[in-house]
């Protein structure tokens, strides 16, 4: 059932709602159809992120609203967000998924605290007949299964790990004497992981590596921690892997940027010097690491195409709202994923450019 005239808005949600005109591009969007002179669609979304504080889904979500102030302008709808942090508690999530129903929204977005962990927002949803797409955080398969109407935008996360190893194939082709700083042949390295059983970790932990394996390079891994996406964490971690292996770390392989940012912050509070510098790889190519790539402080990254994801989110959200037809790039009925991309120092300034 379609929902008339101004939505209500829940208290304590970040709303975006804009009125738009020019109904004849709605359908040229692929975002809602023309609706009957006068009319206006409302379409409201209700987004819960795992964590406020996680540096890419803030970009995921800003670009999502971004694209949906955009889409407003373009079509005679007004696209009215809900916005939630689950602050890490999937009984948070769980409950703004209630509230989100009980608000009447038309789609629900989400990036699930705990990926194994999906039964009751499934239920919840199935049960008042609101599509989901769960966003970045992907599910078992025979969860997404489930229902036909809940889908998954994000990336081919084995994608990341492969190309994150292929950077540091390229620096070792081209200098293998700079990379293996010690000459010894081999290329000891750390790896700082992201959160324990998140697919893009578990997928990057063990590409990255077996990528550079498969190239004929041997490696020695002297560090493995986790530290959770985290900045902070990372630093922390790199502080430690410093103390233990002092300048005899020639590679990190960090699953995110803001890992890598992290280990940069160790490096330079721990004075080594710039010759002694380790390989430091990322991946997500948020701006602050496309600063640091500039800088020579990281070698290289891997871009989460985080508008990407936003517009393949924000298409399909629409497309199931309104029972348009559902995006051309929508793989099996239910998978949107982009793929990834490698920036290095040779191409990062187009990656800046576009901002
Ligand atoms: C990103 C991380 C982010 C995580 C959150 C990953 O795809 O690369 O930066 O922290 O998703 O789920």
């Amino acid at each position: 059932m379609r929902r008339r005239g101004r939505p209500k808005i829940r208290r304590g949600a970040r709303v975006l709602g804009l009125l738009c005109a020019a109904a004849v591009l709605a359908a040229a969007a692929g975002c809602g159809q023309a609706v009957p002179d006068g009319e206006t669609r409302n379409i409201k979304i209700g987004v819960s992120i795992y964590d406020q504080y996680d540096t890419f889904i803030g970009l995921l979500t800003d670009r999502f609203l971004r694209l949906a102030r955009e889409k407003e302008e373009a079509l005679d709808t007004t696209i009215t967000i809900l916005q939630e942090s689950a602050a890490g508690s999937q009984m948070d999530q769980n409950a703004q998924v209630e509230d989100f129903i009980r608000s009447g929204c038309d789609v629900i977005c989400i990036n699930i605290v705990d990926r194994t962990d999906a039964s009751v927002i499934i239920d919840l949803a199935e049960t008042a007949e609101i599509p989901v797409i769960f966003f970045n955080r992907e599910l078992v398969e025979e969860d997404l299964e489930r229902w036909s109407k809940l889908y998954y935008v994000g990336a081919m996360a084995l994608q990341s790990g492969r190309l994150q190893g292929r950077i540091l194939i390229d620096l070792c082709r081209s200098d293998f004497k700079k990379v293996d700083r010690n000459g010894d042949g081999l290329l000891q390295y750390v790896m700082l992981e992201g959160e324990a059983g998140h697919q893009d970790a578990i997928m990057r932990t063990q590409y990255s590596v077996s990528t550079v394996e498969a190239a004929g390079y041997r490696l020695e891994r002297l560090g493995d921690e986790i530290a959770n996406w985290n900045r902070a964490q990372a630093d922390n971690k790199m502080t430690q892997f410093l103390e233990a292996h002092a300048n005899a770390i020639e590679v990190v392989f960090s699953n995110n940027d803001e890992m890598a940012l992290g280990t940069i912050d160790a490096l330079h509070r721990a004075g080594v010097a710039p010759e002694d510098w380790p390989v430091v790889l990322g991946i997500d190519g948020t701006p602050a690491a496309l600063q640091a790539l500039q800088k020579g402080e990281m070698a290289g990254t891997v871009l989460n195409n985080a508008l990407g994801q936003a517009q393949g989110m924000l298409d399909l959200a629409c497309a199931v709202a309104t029972g348009s037809p559902l995006p051309n790039n929508l793989e099996d009925g239910k998978y949107i994923r982009l793929p990834y991309e490698t920036i290095t120092p040779a191409n990062v300034a187009q990656y800046l450019e576009a901002g």
